[in-house]
């Protein structure tokens, strides 16, 4: 099963040269509770901006121009990422934005915290067709223990055709 997870701002701004824009105690720790004991599939420049593979995951890099990083799995496609696990096994596409935009036709699952602010960035999350998507869980923060604007985390399932 192939899950999109993702934290994305009111004007769809997602980082802004290569970092992250907000920082959400509570999202980090959503991050890290779904995605620990998964594979995470990421593009190099995500990669880069994590600086490190994250720990209790196996990490896979997608890039054309890598062929090695220490302590990851370098493959050039996102078939050849999602070719590396059984279909039964949960994992997750952590970014960025390129990765998002192939992800987003095979993805099952899309973790979406949507950030209630504008952020001006160079990244954005791509377009996409929420009547393909079923919401199946919102949970909503008027703000943060140290973050002063309104977050939700979704869960949406792809609607079967
Ligand atoms: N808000 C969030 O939840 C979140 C999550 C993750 C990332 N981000 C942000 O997103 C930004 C990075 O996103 P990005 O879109 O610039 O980069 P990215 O998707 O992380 O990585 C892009 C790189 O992936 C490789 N790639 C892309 N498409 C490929 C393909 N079809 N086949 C093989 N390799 C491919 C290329 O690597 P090579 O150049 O090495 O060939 C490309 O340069 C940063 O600002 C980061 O902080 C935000």
């Amino acid at each position: 099963m192939l899950s999109i997870i993702v934290a994305v701002a009111r004007n769809g701004v997602i980082g802004d040269k290569n970092a992250l824009l907000w920082h959400i105690s509570e999202d980090m720790r959503f991050f890290r509770r779904t995605t620990s004991g998964h594979p995470v599939i990421m593009g190099r420049k995500t990669y880069e901006s994590l600086g490190r593979p994250l720990p209790n995951r196996q990490n896979v890099v997608i890039s054309r121009t890598t062929q090695e990083i220490e302590g990851c799995t370098v493959v050039g496609s996102l078939e050849q990422a999602i070719a590396l696990f059984p279909a039964e096994e949960e994992v997750f596409i952590i970014g960025g934005a390129q990765i998002y935009a192939l992800a987003l036709e095979v993805a099952d699952r899309f973790y979406l915290t949507r950030v209630e602010h504008d952020y001006q960035g160079d990244t954005s999350f791509p377009a996409w067709d929420e009547s393909k998507w079923r919401l199946l869980s919102r949970e909503e923060f008027e703000l943060g223990e140290k973050y002063p604007y309104p977050f939700a985390f979704e869960l949406y399932e792809r609607i079967k055709e």
